[in-house]
């Protein structure tokens, strides 16, 4: 946990913004997975994170902003549960950790949310994401789960995302840590890409380095051959020379800062001419994207520079043509790179993506394209100090989309279609890299992960 202090301070900065009325914010329980006492691993919610840093199941909180009170809503253990569990600290003592002197039984709930209905005071509440989440809040509030995000306070949601998008020092400091981390996976992940290896054995020990750094997976590892299916969780692949293994991996810190990083290698440790040509050309649109970062750019404005660099390349090859600003205004780069540059990261690998994209990735001045491809940006607007996001072009040849798309004779101005049958196995490449965004800059976070063709090269000759 970060010191009583930087909870007591997020909370009021949020009561100063949201105003009036109280503030529900629900922790996570304990979810089961075939059975109730046999639960998933678990994870706390983030905002609960972010405003009260207690990392246990089943607790909640209000912040009665109009009599300014806080409470902490929990049951401490009962005697049958130190025996499976062990001594825990009593709530009060939990909450006397990040300020909060007020602390109830978990049934208190109730009649505190009832309280504030019955004095007709508004209560802000945050869109739930899980199952169990929406059934209290239905049966707390009377909202039918349908109907919770839409009920969801605009004036809360605004609030946290204007808080959580600014990571103060401490912040930056924990997400470095969890680089090192990042760094150790990604390097022995590549050390791996050899023949006869099998895409589960590098899936189980990247997982193993996050577990025994104190912190998990920030989100199911891609760990594939098959990187033109974008979030490829199958993990029985052989690999063999002439492969590409991509692998899309993150840490969370012991405090749950993510990191993203995507790194694609050759099998074997020596990528082919066709593959050289292909990883050139997305290290371009990445390098060239990060450069481009800095405060009052927006990133759609990165996202169209990458593309437009992806298509320029690609018709260097030969398999693009015509007008290539014209091609990544109407979208042909889609075929080969389907999903936005990048977005926030943060105490989620997307952060805030519960609280609703929009709200995280656009404004009033930069909004959301209805175009494919550009549509799944998930960041769009401008960049401010203290941001922190990944930068993650890629390309793929997606046969199913290609088929589509040539048989729709769909951009055939820009689309050399008889050009891509020599790709159809291509797979996919993909560079991903975390970036601060710095006051006149940015930085890009961690211990440099081989990147170049020759350092990647290098890197998997040298463990051969
Ligand atoms: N979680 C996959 C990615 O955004 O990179
Ligand atoms: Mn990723
Ligand atoms: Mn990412």
């Amino acid at each position: 946990m970060f010191k009583k202090e930087v909870y007591l301070e997020r909370r009021n900065r949020l009561k100063n913004m949201v105003k009036e009325g109280i503030i529900f914010l629900c922790g996570n329980v304990d979810s089961p997975m075939n059975y109730p006492a046999n639960t998933y691993k678990w994870r706390q919610d983030s905002n609960f994170l972010y405003f009260f840093g207690l990392d246990y199941p089943r607790m909640a909180a209000i912040i009665d902003i109009d009599n300014d009170k806080e409470y902490i809503f929990g049951d401490d253990v009962s005697l049958d549960d130190i025996i499976w569990m062990g001594p825990q600290p009593t709530t009060a003592e939990l909450a006397s950790e990040v300020g909060v002197n007020n602390t109830l039984p978990w049934s208190g709930l109730r009649e505190k949310i009832a309280d504030a209905f019955d004095t007709g005071r508004k209560i802000h509440f945050l869109p739930p994401y899980r199952g169990e989440t929406k059934i209290l809040l239905e049966s707390l509030l009377g909202i039918h789960s349908a109907e919770q995000k839409k009920q969801a306070s605009v004036e809360l949601i605004k609030a946290v995302v204007k808080l959580r998008s600014i990571k103060e020092s401490y912040e930056i400091a924990e997400l470095e840590k969890a680089m090192e981390t990042a760094w150790l996976m990604h390097t022995t992940a590549m050390k791996m890409a050899k023949p006869g290896i099998y895409e589960r054995d590098v899936a189980g020990v990247i997982e193993g380095i996050a577990l025994s750094s104190g912190g998990m997976l920030s989100f199911p590892a891609i760990v594939t051959k098959r990187g033109e299916t974008l979030h490829n969780h199958y993990h029985g692949n052989k690999l063999e020379a002439g492969d590409l293994l991509l692998v899309d991996a993150g840490t969370e810190s012991p405090l749950h800062y993510a990191t993203d990083h995507t790194r694609t290698s050759p099998v074997g440790g020596k990528f082919t001419e066709i593959q050289k040509d292909i990883y050139e050309i997305v290290l371009e649109a990445q390098v060239k994207a990060i450069n481009a970062i800095k405060p009052g750019i927006t990133n759609k404005s990165v996202h169209l520079l990458a593309a437009r660099t992806l298509v320029e390349g690609l018709k260097g090859l030969g398999l693009m043509k015509g007008d290539l600003d014209a091609a990544v205004e109407q979208g042909a780069h889609a075929l080969f790179m389907p999903h936005g540059l990048g977005h926030m990261m943060g105490l989620d690998v997307h952060d805030m993506e519960d609280l609703g994209e929009d709200y995280v990735g656009y404004d009033d001045e930069v909004q959301r394209s209805d175009i494919f491809g550009t549509a799944f940006l998930r960041l769009g607007r401008k960049y401010e100090p203290g941001f922190v996001l990944t930068v993650e072009p890629g390309c793929y040849f997606i046969p199913a989309l290609i088929e589509k798309w040539k048989s729709e004779k769909k951009f055939a101005d820009f689309i050399n279609y008889d050009k891509l049958k020599p790709y159809f196995n291509f797979g996919g490449i993909r560079i991903e890299d975390d970036i601060l965004v710095t006051e006149n800059g940015h930085k890009i976070m961690g211990k440099p992960i081989p990147k170049t063709v020759k350092e990647i090269e290098s890197l998997i000759q040298e463990s051969i």
